[in-house]
């Protein structure tokens, strides 16, 4: 059972992270040794576009202020952030990337 077709596996650069829109969402899409994330395209802090960031060491930098997030988790991990972003589940299959449903 799948949720909502995001996008295709080859859409995400590895070693990268890009805007993907998806409905009323715009998510920060990772991939990190083959693994496709999802989190909230707007960082806690000022609002960055964490989908416009790098990927440094695993995680994700906002290209505004420079904290780091999980990719997996949304968790902030350094300042200037402190609170966790969304972070969506997702499903891989035959190369399409489904965002699973949530609540
Ligand atoms: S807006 Fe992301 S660190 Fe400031």
């Amino acid at each position: 059972m799948h949720g909502e077709k995001l996008c295709t596996s080859t859409d995400i650069p590895e070693g990268e992270v890009v805007v993907v829109y998806y409905k009323d969402k715009s998510l920060a899409v990772s991939k990190i040794n083959g693994e496709i994330t999802a989190i909230d395209n707007i960082c806690s802090h000022d609002d960055g576009p964490l989908g416009n960031g790098k990927i440094v060491r695993g995680n994700i930098i906002c290209p505004r202020h420079g904290a780091a997030f999980d990719p997996k988790t949304g968790r902030a991990l350094t300042l200037p952030a402190v609170k966790s972003v969304c972070s969506y589940k997702l499903y891989v299959d035959d190369g399409d990337v489904y965002l699973a449903q949530t609540e």
